[in-house]
């Protein structure tokens, strides 16, 4: 769509991966769906370089609203979690000259079972408008696949009716995807953000679910699984191996170092050196090691490996 927005691929920060719906306020402050977090993480944005850097969207994701829409059937931010509402929110986030996206759902309810907008377009749309909100993630629960393309071509609609520009990331293609291609007819409404880094400051670079991107509408292929290893022999026949954890979700994963491709240079003997996130001396180890490293998602361990034998081959050469 020829509106200005989306022009290169869309960066900024977004919950979901990170904490999920935690909504336990009260035995977790520091990492529940709250307006607390969402104002730390627009701090930490402008703070740490981030904002700096070109990432603009603070997004919301899944858990937000209360279970029941207001007396005019509007949604409301559930409110013992967000007590100022989103439009205060949306001021704060502003107010450090940043944008806030916020999310909802195609369908009946949220994939997570809070209100979705399925008779609700309109009236959510202006919602999102009157709130000052800057971007819509649209996920794709409790809809029949075969109206999914007129739900999310009468959402764009809709925002586009509010007369503000309101940047529209969909999942359509995902919940699509399953039962047949999106149809070239629809392909003008897709909006799909990328490269969001997390709370630790790890960008989260996304690739292609569909094969269309460009100025006005980017792929995000959302969620990532499984350890990627890079290796690169050193001087001295020294190897160096970055252990990278794709997944996105949940804490640090355990990878058995022993694994790692180039590892054959441990027989009998090798040492093995963390050089990032943290340097750790980890010691001599042999073929068998149980060694485990652990690794914060879409985060790297890089590790210098020395062979310690004469009969080493030089398999890096
Ligand atoms: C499924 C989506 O693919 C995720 O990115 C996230 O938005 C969850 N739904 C929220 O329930």
């Amino acid at each position: 769509l020829d509106n200005g927005l989306a022009l290169t691929p869309t960066m900024g920060w977004l919950h979901w991966e990170r904490f999920m719906c935690n909504i336990n306020c009260d035995k977790d402050p520091d990492n529940c769906i709250s307006e607390k977090l969402y104002m730390q993480m627009a701090d930490v944005m402008v703070k740490e370089g981030w904002k700096d850097a070109g990432y603009e969207y603070v997004c919301i994701d899944d858990c937000w609203p209360s279970h029941d829409r207001d007396a005019k059937g509007r949604l409301q931010a559930d409110p013992r979690r967000f007590p100022g509402g989103i439009k205060k929110l949306a001021d704060y986030v502003h107010s450090k000259g940043l944008k806030l996206g916020i999310y909802g759902d195609v369908g009946k309810n949220t994939c997570a079972g809070y209100p979705g907008s399925l008779g609700y377009y309109e009236v959510d749309a202006q919602t999102f408008a009157d709130w000052g909100v800057d971007l819509l993630k649209f996920d794709g629960c409790y809809m029949n696949w075969t109206l999914l393309g007129e739900g999310y071509v009468n959402m764009s609609k809709a925002l586009n009716k509010t007369g503000k520009s309101i940047l529209y990331s969909c999942e359509w293609p995902l919940y699509e995807w399953p039962y047949q291609k999106v149809s070239d007819e629809h392909k003008e409404y897709l909006f799909r953000y990328n490269s969001l880094p997390s709370q630790t400051g790890l960008p989260l670079i996304k690739t292609s679910s569909f094969p269309v991107a460009g100025p006005g509408g980017w792929n995000d292929p959302d969620m990532f699984d499984s350890f990627e290893i890079w290796e690169r022999p050193l001087s001295e026949k020294r190897l160096a191996a970055a252990v990278l954890n794709k997944q996105e979700i949940g804490g640090p994963r355990g990878f058995v170092i022993r694994a790692i491709p180039g590892w054959k240079m441990c027989d009998p003997k090798c040492n093995v050196t963390q050089i990032l996130p943290e340097y750790k001396e980890m010691g001599v180890q042999t073929p068998k090691s149980n060694i485990v490293l652990s690794v914060n998602p879409s985060g790297t361990a890089l590790l210098t490996i020395t062979p310690l034998s004469s009969d080493f081959t030089e398999m890096y050469k």
